[in-house]
């Protein structure tokens, strides 16, 4: 935890836990390292999904190439704080009023999902034009991951790029500027590289196959985040030093997206709460907190064990024995009651006192947006940014060779 973080998170009022803290100087420097370590010819877009807040939305606008959305919501959202950024606009089961946004909006790229959905693109298009690249569901395998999206609903198996093309054929409104591929989230640098290469290789021979001169390919997110080795952060320089290889190798002309939200924003968020109750229960200690699964849904979604750091309290007004866990096992959990209201689990303390204050960590990815906010009514969090001058960057332009099928 940086020191400016932990200034704040024990400045804070107890009446502001629990309170998100978004630490935006970190986010700054990691993604500017994200950056540095890309080639020139890999276009970063943060899937706005992992986390929408406005000022993390607007510290990364001037550092990725645009922003991934997946619903007519996140691309209102996005459009309005940070106009002029371009956008990708992806996710199953679009429907009519979203897609007629996308092309009132003038998204920068749609990814088409199915034959359907761009028959029902096609006849919303009038004299508009729009750039596609379509959404194939790769069988390849991809070993073991966090969560494996190919096989489901998402994209089309590669048999139905042709009835595509042949539907595109006659609408010359649509532009196919390439292919997009999103098949797991939470693989490390070098199976996702193994992966890259994979559907690079699978993309030039289809292309080639169909005398389509392939100038684009998104191959998604999933960058890997070890939730239970913080220090583990995905290896971007050997990703991008890997790209490049696999770039000159493959497509020389080719632009490369990449689009990740976990691996860029959860570093900088934290979930700071507080121990309301200690109790042991058939022996085994239980920290009950402030808040919960209700604010973090994180860690109940992936089965791990949040990672936190304990920030004593030295205050202790009761006339009672302050309750304290001191070299033991305790397991955090919330204020709902359910047994699956768990942040952590089993996990040894040095000392742990009602009133002292938690600070999880990794919590700003899939965290508060993805979690049950309505459930037994309780209060909601507080939001906090760290903010530094930042340092104005210039952002990188979204490249824009155009494609027709011919
Ligand atoms: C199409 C697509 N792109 C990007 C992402 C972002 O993935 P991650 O946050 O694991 O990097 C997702 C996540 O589900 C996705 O479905």
């Amino acid at each position: 935890m940086r020191s400016a973080t932990y200034d704040l998170v024990t400045a804070l009022p107890e009446g502001d836990l629990p309170a998100y803290v978004y630490d935006l100087p970190a986010l700054r420097e990691h993604v500017s390292r994200i950056r540095a370590a890309l080639p020139e010819r890999v276009e970063l877009l943060y899937a706005a999904k992992a986390n929408s807040d406005p000022r993390i939305l607007r510290t990364l606008a001037d550092h990725v190439h645009g922003f991934e959305v997946a619903s007519g919501g996140e691309l209102a959202h996005v459009r309005a704080l940070v106009p002029g950024v371009p956008i990708a606009f992806g996710g199953p089961g679009k429907t009519e009023q979203e897609l007629t946004r996308a092309l009132d909006a003038g998204v920068e790229r749609l990814h088409i999902e199915s034959e359907h959905e761009l028959r029902l693109l096609l006849s919303l298009l009038g004299d508009r034009t729009a750039d596609i690249l379509l959404r194939v569901n790769l069988p390849v395998d991809v070993g073991p991951v966090a969560l494996a999206m190919g096989g489901g609903p998402f994209g089309m198996d590669p048999v139905q790029l042709d009835r595509c093309l042949d539907v595109m054929a006659s609408a010359p409104g649509v532009r196919l500027r390439g292919l997009h591929v999103h098949l797991a989230s939470g693989l490390q640098a070098r199976p996702q590289l193994t992966l890259v290469d994979k559907i690079l290789t699978w993309a030039g021979t289809w292309a080639r196959d169909r005398g389509i001169d392939l100038t684009e390919v998104n191959v998604g997110g999933g960058m890997g985040v070890d939730y239970t080795h913080p220090p583990r952060v995905f290896d971007w320089p050997a990703f991008g030093a890997g790209l490049r290889r696999t770039l000159a190798r493959h497509h020389p002309h080719l632009t490369l997206r990449i689009e990740p939200g976990r691996s860029v924003t959860a570093y900088c968020g934290w979930y700071v709460t507080q121990v309301l109750d200690l109790k042991f229960s058939r022996g085994h200690a239980f920290a009950v907190l402030r808040g919960g699964t209700h604010h973090l849904r994180t860690p109940a979604a992936k089965q791990h064990d949040q990672p936190f750091h304990v920030i004593p309290d030295a205050t202790w007004l009761r006339p009672w024995p302050r309750p304290e866990a001191r070299d033991e096992p305790v397991t955090l959990v919330g204020q709902l009651c359910t047994p699956k209201d768990v942040l952590a689990s089993r996990i040894m303390v040095e000392r742990l006192r009602v009133g002292d204050r938690i600070a999880f960590a990794m919590a700003g990815a899939y965290a508060w947006n993805i979690s049950h906010h309505g459930f037994l009514m309780h209060p909601h969090p507080t939001f906090h940014h760290i903010d530094e001058a930042p340092a104005p960057a210039p952002r990188p332009p979204y490249s824009t060779h155009a494609h027709r099928i011919s």
